[in-house]
C-alpha cells in the first residue's frame, strides 16, 4: 500500500467504512495543507524572517516564539471557510474559537499544538504540529465544555514532523500510518503502512535535570533503569531527551521505548508540564493505536474525563511492559 498519496489512502478509508465522513478527509487534508505551510516555513528558518521570541506569552505563562504565533495563524486561516468544524482550540489560544459558517456548524472540533518543541526552532532541531479532532452535535456552536471530552472520544489524531523528513503520522482508530513529504511535488505519500511499538524496550526519554523534584516511584523506576546491567534490570538502558515531545513520540513509534514527563514539585500545583488536550491525548491515541500504552502514572490518558481546557497531566507513554512497571510502581 505504500507509495500512495495522502487523498487516495483517506478516499480508500472512507471506502471501506473507516472513515466516517467525507467531511473528517476534508478537514484532515487541511490540516495537512497547513502543515505543509508551517513545515516550509520552518525550513526556511532565518530566509523567512521568523526565528526567534515573539516577546509576548501565551495563556500558560510561556513566552511565545513568532513561529508559535504565524503556526497558530496558519492552522486557524487554513480552516476558516471550510464548514466542516465547529470550532478549534489551540495551546496558543486562551479561548477556543468557534467558526462563524453563517447558520449552520460543522460536525467536528480540532484541538492542536501549532509547534511542539518551539525551543528547539532556534537551533534547527526537529520541532512538529499536533492535533486531535472530536466530534459535536452536528449544529452545535463550540463552546468550551464542548471540547472537554475523553481522549478515548478522538475519531483521529496524528502531527507532522519538522525534521530532515517533514512527515505527517495519523491514526483514524485503526492503526497509525506514517507520509513524508516529496519536497520536489508538494505530496504526502504514504512510506510507513502500518507503525508498531516493540512491547519491549531498552530505551527511555525524561529531561535527567528534574530528577530532585520527582516523585518516589519515578525515583525508583528511574535508579533501575541507570543501574543496567548490575542492578535489579540486569541489562543496560540508553537513554535521548530531544525536549520536542514529537520528535521523542516519533522515536518510540520507530523503534520502541518509553516517554516520561512526570509531575514534580516545581510546581506543586500542576499535574506536569504536558497539555492534555494538545499532547498528551492525541500521542496516547497514536501510541495506543500503535500498539504501545499511555498512563498518567495511575490511570490510562485517554479515559481521563477533562476538566479544563489547558489542563496538564504526567504521562508515561511508550512501549508496553515499561509504562505497566512505571505505572505499577505507583500503585504500590
Ligand atoms: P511546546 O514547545 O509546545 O511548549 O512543548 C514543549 C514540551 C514537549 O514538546 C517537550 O517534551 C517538553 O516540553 C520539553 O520540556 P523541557 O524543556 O522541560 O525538557
Ligand atoms: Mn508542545
Ligand atoms: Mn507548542
Amino acid at each position: 500500500m505504500t507509495g500512495i498519496h495522502l487523498t487516495r489512502y483517506l478516499v480508500e478509508q472512507e471506502q471501506q467504512g473507516l472513515l466516517s465522513t467525507p467531511a473528517l478527509r476534508l478537514l484532515l487534508e487541511t490540516v495537512a495543507d497547513a502543515c505543509k505551510r508551517i513545515g516550509h516555513l520552518v525550513n526556511q528558518g532565518e530566509l523567512g524572517g521568523a526565528l526567534g521570541s515573539n516577546q509576548t506569552e501565551n495563556v500558560q505563562g510561556e513566552v511565545q516564539k513568532k513561529l508559535d504565533v504565524i503556526a497558530n495563524d496558519i492552522m486557524l486561516e487554513a480552516h476558516r471557510w471550510g464548514g466542516y468544524l465547529s470550532g478549534l482550540a489551540s495551546e496558543e489560544m486562551e479561548q477556543v474559537q468557534a467558526i462563524d459558517a453563517g447558520a449552520t456548524h460543522g460536525e467536528y472540533l480540532l484541538l492542536f499544538d501549532p509547534l511542539d518543541g518551539s525551543s528547539n526552532i532556534d537551533v534547527n532541531v526537529t520541532v512538529g504540529t499536533i492535533f486531535s479532532v472530536l466530534r459535536i452535535a452536528a449544529g452545535s456552536p463550540a463552546s468550551e465544555a464542548a471540547f472537554l471530552q475523553a481522549g478515548t472520544r478522538q475519531v483521529a489524531a496524528g502531527y507532522a514532523l519538522y525534521g530532515p523528513q517533514t512527515m505527517l503520522v495519523l491514526s483514524l482508530g485503526h492503526g497509525v500510518v506514517g507520509f513524508t513529504l516529496d519536497r520536489n511535488t508538494g505530496t504526502w505519500t504514504l512510506t510507513q503502512a502500518s507503525m508498531h511499538i516493540p512491547e519491549q524496550t531498552r530505551e527511555f526519554a525524561i529531561n535527567m535535570s528534574n530528577q530532585r523534584h520527582w516523585e518516589e516511584p519515578v525515583q525508583r523506576y528511574v535508579a533501575e533503569l541507570l543501574a543496567g546491567k548490575s542492578g535489579s534490570r540486569g541489562t543496560d538502558f540508553n537513554m535521548r531527551w530531544i525536549a520536542s515531545m514529537v520528535a521523542d513520540v516519533h522515536r518510540i513509534l520507530t523503534r520502541g521505548g518509553i516517554f516520561m514527563y512526570p509531575r514534580d514539585a516545581r510546581e506543586p500545583g500542576k499535574a506536569g508540564k504536558l497539555r492534555l488536550m494538545y499532547e498528551a491525548n492525541p500521542m496516547s491515541f497514536l501510541v495506543e493505536q500503535a500498539g504501545g500504552a499511555a498512563t498518567n502514572g495511575h490511570q490510562r490518558i485517554l479515559d481521563i474525563e477533562p476538566a479544563q481546557l489547558h489542563e496538564r497531566v504526567a504521562v508515561f507513554l511508550g512501549s508496553r511492559h515499561e509504562v505497566e512497571r512505571v505505572t505499577g510502581y505507583h500503585a504500590s
